[in-house]
Formats: C-alpha cells, structure tokens, sequence
C-alpha cells in the first residue's frame, strides 16, 4: 500500500496547499491511504469543524490532532459526530472522541492510525505513551487484522520521538513524529520493518519561527516581553511529510522517502 502522511497543518497558508496540491499528488502518486495533521490549520491553534471538513473533502483519509485537539472548542462537538477525527490516545481521561481507529483504504484494505501524546517538555503532564501505545496497538496485528498501522508520535523531544519508534519496531507500518513544524532528515526504515521519521515537519509557510509571522516571535526571543498574538505566516506553504510504501502481507515498510513541495524547502518527492 501506498501511504502519506502530512504533517501539521498551518494555518490559511496550509490550508489553502492541502487543497490546491493534495488531490493532484494523491492521483500522481497512486496513494492509497492520506493522513493529515491538523492540530494548528486554524488560525495556528486547534481545528474548526469546518476546517475539518476542508482536510477531508481535499482527500484526507484521517486527521490526527494533538495538544491543540481542542483549543477550537466546537471540535469537543465535532469529534464524537466525526470519526476520520482522532485525538491523542492518553489525552485527558474526560476527553471526548477517540485515539486509535481502523479505516478502510483502497480495496478494503484496513487501516489502524494511532496519535500518541510525549511527555518530555510538554506543557501538561500527559500520561505514559509506552503504555498507552501498547495497549491501542495490541487488538491490531500488522499481517493480521490489518494491512497497516500508522501511528502519529505528537512530541517535542527527538529521544522520546526515536524510543517510541523503536518500541513500536514491527507493529507499525510507519511511526512518524508531529509537533515540532520542522522535517528530519532521518526517514528510515527501522530494524523490525517500520517506516520512521523523527518529525513530518508542517504544512506551512518556512519564511516563519515554526509557522508564525516572524516579527512576535523574534520580539519575544530578543526583548523577553511579549506585544501581540501569534498568527501564522501567510506566505506560500511547503506540504512536508512522508511516504511509504507497504507489503500488505505483512505491513512492513519496503520504501520511504520524505515529501516536500511547494514553498521555500527544497523539493523532494517518492
Ligand atoms: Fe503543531
Ligand atoms: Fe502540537
């Protein structure tokens, strides 16, 4: 199976390459199976339903959220009436909405995609994602009761991001990390099989500090003092993320290569 998967969306300038791109390289590329991040498309800071819909209707097969799931709080709504939507699995406990799910792709292929939360200086205390993983993984055997499994590390430390990789070794199809706006250039494939990269980068304009206009974060980083709110950089967006191609037999990874187009980053395509 063919599968993408993109990293966080941000913002209008985000948007707006989802959908002017998304369809065309789905069709040029053969994908199969389209996962989104949408943690920052509106306005940077969670996801409206409608913008929901946007990542969807543009060829999204699931969108996966994270610490931003619900800033956007129609999305506590949305989420229950909306099930290509994931959330963390060890989000809070009272939250609405669900963090692992299987999707039917292409030729009724099943699909399990996972989002796991890191705690490593994160701003909230989330609870263990070795154990949470474990437990969402274990119902879904690659080469079993399902073609694939992608799972979504949202995290900001490389170590937690690299450990949990290696500690889905062989279960996944892909374990890709999120949250830090910034593509790695470590697209691998890991001992057991599974397709690795440290960070898909986002979807965003990289004229930016991690898709911001520049001008607030640079003030903030030389005086120390704040002046105005964050808004994303409105300049064209570069779509980052990664491919990867699998044995449906067994789910592992034969290919990966990182995605970028558009924008300010060097291209690089499958
Ligand atoms: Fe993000
Ligand atoms: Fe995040």
């Amino acid at each position: 199976m063919k599968l993408l998967f993109l990293g966080d969306v941000m913002g209008r300038a985000g948007r707006a390459a989802i959908t002017e791109r998304l369809p065309g390289l789905k069709a040029d590329w053969g994908v199969d199976f389209v996962v989104v991040n949408g943690e920052n498309a509106s306005s940077g800071a969670g996801l409206t339903p409608d913008h929901a819909k946007l990542l969807l209707d543009a060829g999204a097969d699931c969108v996966t959220l994270g610490d931003h799931a619900f800033d956007q709080k129609d999305m506590l709504r949305f989420i229950e009436t909306e099930p290509r939507v994931l959330r963390p699995i060890n989000f809070a406990k009272a939250a609405p909405g669900q963090g692992v799910r299987v999707f039917t792709a292409t030729r009724g292929r099943k699909v399990a995609v996972a989002q796991v939360l890191g705690q490593v200086f994160m701003k909230r205390p989330f609870d263990d994602p070795f154990s949470a993983i474990d437990l969402a993984l274990r119902p879904h055997t690659l080469g079993g009761a399902v073609q694939a499994v992608i799972v979504d590390v949202h995290a900001e430390a490389t170590s937690e991001k690299m450990a949990l990789g290696h500690w889905c070794d062989g279960r996944a199809s892909l374990v890709v990390g999120t949250h830090t706006h910034v593509p790695t250039g470590d697209a691998m494939i890991l001992p057991g099989g599974s397709g690795y990269m440290t960070d898909a980068g986002m979807c965003g304009d990289y004229n930016s500090v991690i898709g911001m206009d520049k001008a607030e974060p640079l003030r903030r980083f030389i005086t120390g003092m704040g002046r105005e709110r964050f808004t994303p950089a409105e300049g064209e967006a570069t779509l980052s993320g990664v491919f990867v191609e699998t044995d449906d037999r067994t789910g592992k990874a034969t290919r990966i290569a990182p995605v970028r187009v558009g924008g300010r980053l060097q291209p690089s395509a499958p």
